[in-house]
């Protein structure tokens, strides 16, 4: 993960790196650090606070330039401490921005270097000195090893030593206007200003300073200077590196610089929004037609017999709801796999497979990994459900369905994965058509219910204050086990997810009939059972897996559709939602189990927009 940014430029940079950073803290929020080329010597402010913090310090020590680099980072190899946090510095002794003197290279990092520990003893063995457990200080001195006066030719030689993930920007104190950057596996973009140019890992973070964006190739490394930029990319079978154009593309990007309004966490701002998000996700759909999915849809879904779904976490649990509605209602057989496992297991690929990748971000590597793995095995019929129109993931695959949401700035995923079911119930509808598995009576009974949704999230929303008054008992718990089944169950496995997320609660979820299977031995009266209980044709099933945990003593917090007639009684709370809303009920659903977490976060005092030890989104393996 991490976030970069980099600039040359005419004028001092650091309130542009600097804002740069506030709208990259989603990839990390660890620590932060600024470096600039400043009275002929390197300077730098490193933080472990966030970057307001660090916005104080370089305006207390006077850090400015016109050359530079910044990192919000999300730590892998090290803790979060100063000296981990980036920019580091070749032959780096802990010289910080009041320091006259310190290291040659400037760097920052983004990704893995696997070899780290190799290079590291070959370094330490030539006299370089290391003052952090990172990966990053390695590539910083073995720049500095390779440099004879050409900045460029130094970064391009150490890239071919690097095994692993990588964005980079570099700077070096005896080239006052030039800033390297370089990419394989990891983001980054150019971004193309007049007489000055930046680098970003997203060009969200240069909006406001230039819409002229360079989206970098894998392998890419760029020269940047004041007026000019030149890229230079890796050759095919060993071939040397060698110039290239890449285009440059008008990218209106969003700072993601939204207001909080009347509410206290963006988690809860995103809650409220799903009605609006889910309008705007469904906006203009008049019918189902394959061209909602791009260009040359038709033709995708007529050679496809089979789905396979890639995802990761919230996103994973958005494709199980999904599975559910392709095979009963398109009849088409669809699989799920967590895209991290997917990619390194061995797997029977068949080409008349569709291939659908969802991500909030487009930007999750493990999921653009597990998309190559599929294509390297010949499956090219390739869809994503994603959030960012500009991202990588949307890039790469041939169709592509962009849910509305709107940024997403709080870590806990909400209104991204009820525009993803929102996307992925058309997609599902789109193959039952093409299929001739869906009626022109079907069709239009589903998109009125589809329309009908925004009107529906907002009773749902309604019952925050009942939910709130849950919040209080759950703040005490260490644990808690969610229920659901059939359609319900990848929705409890996302309010339990929820949970464990932002308030640190250990939260299971299973599928409720799995219970008696070993998951009841846990059930005790301290044990709060979370149960999604929809008036659907598992209702009478699951209250029998009700009575076993009553039977134990376990608490039941029931959220039962209007129709069930489930009511409250000693040890069994229900609070009850609106009528039972068909297929696309986990949309309604999973809305009280995102205000549970909330809520209980809350109650604990957690820092719910950017919980401990995650980040938004997640660019390395
Ligand atoms: C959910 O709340 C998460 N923070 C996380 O599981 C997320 O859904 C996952 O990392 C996938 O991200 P993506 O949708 O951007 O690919």
């Amino acid at each position: 993960m991490c976030g970069i940014v980099g600039a040359v430029s005419q004028r001092n940079i650091v309130p542009i790196l600097i804002q740069g950073l506030q709208r990259l803290e989603y990839r990390g929020y660890d620590s932060c650090g600024v470096a600039v080329h400043q009275g002929g010597e390197l300077r730098r402010a490193r933080s472990t606070s966030r970057v307001a913090e660090l916005n104080e310090m370089v305006a207390v020590d006077g850090v400015e330039g016109l050359v530079g680099i910044a990192h919000t980072r999300w730590a892998t190899h090290g803790v979060p401490a100063v000296h981990n946090a980036h920019p580091h510095f070749s032959h780096g002794t802990g010289h910080e921005a009041k320091s006259a003197k310190a290291g040659r290279i400037a760097l920052v990092h983004n990704g893995i270097i696997e070899n780290h520990d190799e290079l590291r003893a070959d370094l330490k063995a030539r006299g370089y000195a290391f003052t952090s457990q990172t990966d990053t200080e390695v590539i910083a001195h073995l720049v500095d090893s390779l440099y004879d006066g050409d900045l460029f030719d130094a970064v391009e030689r150490a890239i071919a030593h690097l095994k692993g993930a990588y964005a980079i920007a570099v700077f070096c104190r005896d080239e006052p206007l030039r800033v390297i950057g370089a990419r394989e596996g990891s983001p980054l973009v150019l971004g193309v200003g007049v007489g000055e140019n930046f680098l970003a890992s997203d060009a969200m973070a240069l909006a406001g300073v230039t819409d002229q964006i360079v989206y970098l190739e894998e392998g890419d490394v760029v020269d940047l200077q004041q007026g000019k930029y030149w890229i230079t990319a890796k050759g095919e079978d060993g071939a040397a590196r060698s110039r290239v154009e890449r285009p440059v593309k008008t990218v209106h990007a969003h700072s993601g610089a939204a207001e909080l309004g009347p509410y206290r966490h963006y988690m809860q701002k995103e809650i409220f929004e799903q009605p609006r998000a889910i309008g705007d996700t469904l906006e203009g759909i008049e019918g189902i037609t394959p061209e909602l999915f791009g260009d040359g849809a038709a033709e995708v879904f007529a050679n496809v017999d089979k789905v396979l779904i890639l995802a990761c976490g919230t996103s994973s649990y958005s494709g199980m709801t999904a599975k559910y509605w392709l095979e009963s209602i398109a009849k088409i057989p669809a699989q799920v796999e967590i895209a991290s496992e997917y990619r390194y297991r061995d797997s029977v690929p068949d080409p008349r497979t569709l291939i659908v990748t969802i991500t909030q971000s487009g930007e999750t590597a493990d999921t653009l990994a597990a998309l190559k793995h599929a294509r390297s095995l010949g499956m090219t019929n390739t869809l994503t459900v994603c959030n960012v129109s500009t991202s990588a993931m949307v890039r790469e695959c041939k169709l592509a369905y962009i849910t509305r949401a709107g940024a997403e700035i709080g870590v806990a995923s909400t209104k991204a994965f009820t525009t993803q079911l929102a996307g992925l119930f058309l997609l599902t509808l789109t193959l039952a058509k093409t299929r001739g598995h869906l009626s022109a009576e079907q069709e239009a009974d589903h998109l009125k219910a589809m329309r009908h949704l925004p009107v529906a999230l907002q009773a749902v929303l309604a019952l925050e204050p009942q939910v709130i008054a849950w919040a209080e008992d759950f703040a005490s718990k260490e644990n808690a086990l969610f229920l659901g089944r059939g359609l319900h169950y990848p929705i409890a496995l996302e309010g339990a997810l929820k949970l464990k997320e932002i308030s640190y609660i250990h939260a299971e979820a299973y599928p409720a009939g799995e219970l008696k299977h070993g998951p009841l031995a846990l059930v005790t009266s301290a044990m709060p059972v979370v149960t999604v209980a929809p008036n659907d044709a598992l209702l009478e099933k699951l209250k029998s897996n009700m009575q076993e945990v009553r039977a134990r003593g376990g608490q039941l917090y029931v959220f039962a559709d209007g129709d069930t007639r489930i009511e409250s009684d000693s040890g069994v709370h229900v609070i009850r939602m609106p009528e039972h809303y068909g297929a696309l009920s986990p949309i309604l659903h999973v809305v009280p189990l995102q205000l549970l977490a909330y809520h209980t976060a809350c109650a604990r005092g957690t820092d719910v927009d950017k919980p401990r030890n995650l980040a938004k989104s997640v660019t390395v393996e």
